[in-house]
């Protein structure tokens, strides 16, 4: 028996629990390479006009030679880090499906990268619903006392696992980051986290999937193609997305005490502009209130809310109400609630209307 004193006299951390989560700070990164419809006609079985009515997408932006997951999470952190006054920062949450490498995880990297000394540091994979489910546990981290301040990023490297031959997939995705500081706050605060709603259907699995590359099918030198890039059952997904954005959407609304006449904004995960079009229309909320950025950056998988946010910061007003919600691979999906707050954001796309042919306004769906 070991004689210890360390539970004696010793004093105990006081944690402080407050009363609201609010956002405090919002960033966003696209890399430079452009990759219009045009581009893919000269490489796919597509077309321009096919893509832009089926999906709303003119172009999306692929990472440069060498440029990786963390580089663009970094840079987006940085510009959230900034937009919330470089604030102390105890722990990182990093929502991805395309890491730097399988082991170990990213957001350490990141954070490193960031100099925010030893803080916690995690990767959440719920691959396009990643963005919804790290906010929902950072706000459940600050109202707990656990942690302080809390920097969540979503950011994927999609045209690192898409065959670039698959028209279902190569017309769809794009690579990006986003991010935003969160930390605690008063009740009714401008940019209060209200309510959040998640869920997952496991059996579902094979709709959104890279077979190979883990423990169930390591890759080998006789992988095939087919199991090595990611695959997407498109059809089962745009129905079940719809549905369950719709529903989880409800459950957030409710929690929120607010009706769907309320919502100023509806940031929904940009995968498909008729997806948004018939969320909108499910929920009662004028399409017209859908943000779209899918348009010049195609799906970005986590990084597309945090990023939607960044590219419309200057359209919302503070105070106004937001409705999130995300649907992705596993399969996951949820739905946060916010009101907008007083931020400053340096505007990822400014930059990138500089690099970028505009596109035309987006067409009715
Ligand atoms: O991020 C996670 C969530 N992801 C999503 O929410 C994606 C959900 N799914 C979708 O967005 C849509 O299902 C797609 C954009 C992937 C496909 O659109 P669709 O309207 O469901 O097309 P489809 O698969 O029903 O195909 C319609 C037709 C077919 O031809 P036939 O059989 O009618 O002759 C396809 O072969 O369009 C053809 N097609 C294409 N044609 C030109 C399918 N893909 C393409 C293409 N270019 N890229």
């Amino acid at each position: 028996m070991y004689a210890t004193n360390r539970n004696v006299n010793l004093p105990q951390p006081v944690r402080f629990r407050p009363e609201a989560v609010v956002l405090q700070g919002l960033g966003g990164y696209v890399p430079s390479e452009e990759v219009t419809n045009l581009d893919l006609e000269g490489r796919l079985d597509t077309s321009d006009a096919w893509i832009r009515t089926r999906t709303g997408i003119h172009s999306r932006r692929f990472a440069g030679p060498g440029e990786a997951t963390s580089d663009m999470a970094t840079e987006a952190a940085r510009r959230a880090l900034a937009s919330a006054g470089n604030p102390d920062v105890d722990l990182v949450i990093l929502a991805t499906t395309t890491p730097d490498h399988p082991c170990p995880a990213t957001a350490p990297a990141v954070a490193s990268r960031l100099g925010l000394g030893p803080v916690a540091a995690f990767d959440l994979a719920a691959v396009c619903s990643g963005f919804v489910y790290a906010l929902a546990q950072a706000n459940a981290a600050v109202l707990s006392g656990q942690h302080r301040k809390v920097l969540v990023i979503g950011a994927d490297t999609f045209s690192a696992i898409i065959n670039p031959q698959d028209r279902n997939t190569a017309i769809i995705f794009g690579d990006g980051a986003g991010a935003v500081v969160v930390g605690a706050g008063e009740e009714g605060q401008p940019g209060q986290l209200s309510a959040f709603d998640l869920h997952s259907d496991g059996s579902c699995q094979d709709l959104i999937k890279v077979a190979a590359g883990g423990s169930r099918m390591p890759v080998t030198p006789d992988t095939s193609d087919a199991d090595r890039y990611f695959s997407m059952q498109g059809k089962e997904v745009f129905v079940q997305a719809v549905t369950s954005m719709a529903d989880s959407s409800r459950a957030a609304l409710e929690e929120s005490g607010w009706r769907p006449g309320d919502v100023d904004w509806l940031v929904a995960h940009q995968a498909n502009q008729r997806i948004l079009n018939r969320v909108a229309g499910v929920l009662g909320i004028d399409p017209e209130k859908a943000v779209i950025h899918l348009d010049r950056v195609g799906n970005t998988s986590a990084a597309s809310i945090p990023l939607a946010l960044a590219d419309h910061a200057p359209q919302f007003a503070v105070g106004e109400k937001l409705l999130l919600t995300a649907f992705g691979g596993g399969t996951t999906w949820g739905a946060g609630t916010l009101t907008w707050p007083a931020i400053t954001v340096t505007d990822p796309q400014q930059e990138l209307n500089e690099r970028t042919t505009p596109c035309p306004n987006p067409q009715p769906m």
